[in-house]
């Protein structure tokens, strides 16, 4: 860790000489072991924080300016205190890596009393599906009121962090990377209901598994890709079941035994993104119990199934990665493997046995060579702790 910190402190003195004092936090990204695209549904999900991270350090100015650098970005960007809510500067910022902490900062309503020098380190890759975007916006928040000595409780910060999101970047994402961020814990999942926004952790035994992602290497981008489009449709589906007389105020307070009904009244398109919300939300509370009988295998086809509805009746995933999954089920020692996040590219997370991971990510890299003549980036990840600060 100390290696890691000197960097990051360093970085900020480069770029701020002037700079005495900053203050460090990290931000995790996040996984999703299982309960895909239900979190705008009223489904339970069970995604957990991870050892990759984007490390913000920030230190008091007195110019009146706040400044977002990152060691992983050319570009720069800085607004004056007193004209934070230009609409210049958030149309400017929409195209911008710095859009979601600028968006952070507006959205706070932290009277900002002075200037802030911010850095950004990242060991965490962006567009890979791991939640780059919601770990550096709720980092940020969890810095800015750590620095104004102002207490926010977790799902407040989670739920201004997914608003940074609809209103500056425009994806209408739920809230499951937000929480999972700001609630990490070691070694283990939190289950999440994201209807109630109760969770409970559900320990990862780490000398049994791991997860372990291949990246596509196909960039994903929330605001580009169908992800606003399937919410519509889910949003649809919902009002049609609703006038159809269904007593429901989310797809997910159906059950799989309704879906031989709702067939018959929705359209095609509606009913298959339907099935798999219906579906998913089933297999997160099966897996739960799996992976507390220590059913591995169980739980791991599990994940397979998921992959499937994903692909077929969601429709988001692409021909590379409905591949991957493939390679990797071809593996020994793989429980399951699936799409993981947003979809149309990013990551697939594969369930491991721990003594399988070497010959895992050396199978699947080999494959992957083969057919796309490029190495995968392969991270095997630890279960961490959430948004912190650390110095
Ligand atoms: C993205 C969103 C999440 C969630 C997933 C799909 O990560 O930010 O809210 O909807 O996609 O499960």
């Amino acid at each position: 860790m100390s290696s890691i910190i000197d960097t990051v402190i360093a970085h900020h003195q480069e770029h701020y000489p002037q700079s005495t004092d900053c203050a460090l936090f990290a931000s995790p990204g996040r996984i999703n072991i299982i309960g895909e695209h239900i979190d705008y549904n009223g489904g339970t999900v069970l995604p957990a924080a991870i050892d990759k991270h984007i490390y913000i350090c920030v230190s008091r100015n007195d110019d009146g300016i706040i400044r977002f650098i990152s060691a992983n970005h050319t570009e720069t960007g800085e607004v004056a205190i007193n004209n934070l809510y230009s609409p210049q500067t958030m149309t400017h910022a929409a195209h911008t890596w710095w859009v979601y902490p600028y968006g952070a900062c507006v959205l706070s309503n932290i009277e900002f009393d002075y200037g802030l020098d911010f850095s950004f380190y990242s060991t965490l890759p962006v567009g890979a599906g791991i939640s780059s975007s919601a770990s550096i916006t709720v980092g940020t928040l969890y810095a800015l009121y750590s620095l104004y000595n102002k207490k926010i409780k977790n799902i407040d910060l989670a739920l201004q962090a997914q608003k940074v999101e609809w209103d500056f970047a425009g994806v209408n994402c739920g809230i499951m990377d937000q929480m999972a961020i700001i609630n990490g814990k070691k070694d283990n999942a939190i289950m999440l209901n994201t209807r109630s926004m109760d969770y409970s952790f559900i320990p990862v035994d780490t000398s049994a598994v791991r997860f372990v992602l291949v990246n596509s290497g196909v960039k994903h981008s929330l605001r580009e890709s169908g992800y606003n489009d399937r919410r519509q449709e889910c949003e649809r589906a919902l009002l049609m079941l609703k006038k159809a007389g269904f007593a429901i105020n989310e797809l997910c307070d159906c059950s799989v035994d309704d879906l031989i009904q709702i067939q018959t009244i929705l359209p095609q398109t509606e009913y298959k993104r339907t099935c798999h919300v219906i579906t998913e939300n089933h297999r997160v509370s099966q897996f739960a119990q799996e992976i507390q009988y220590y059913n591995l295998s169980k739980a791991g086809e599990l994940l397979y199934k998921s992959h499937e509805s994903l692909s077929v009746y969601y429709e988001v995933s692409i021909p590379l990665i409905d591949e991957m999954v493939e390679w990797a089920s071809s593996i020994d020692g793989v429980y399951g493997s699936r799409l993981m996040g947003g979809g149309f590219g990013g990551c697939t997370i594969s369930m491991v046995a721990l003594y399988a991971v070497e010959h895992f990510t050396g199978a699947i890299a080999q494959k992957f060579k083969k057919k796309e003549n490029r190495t995968p980036e392969i991270y095997e990840c630890s279960i961490g702790d959430g948004t912190r600060r650390i110095e």
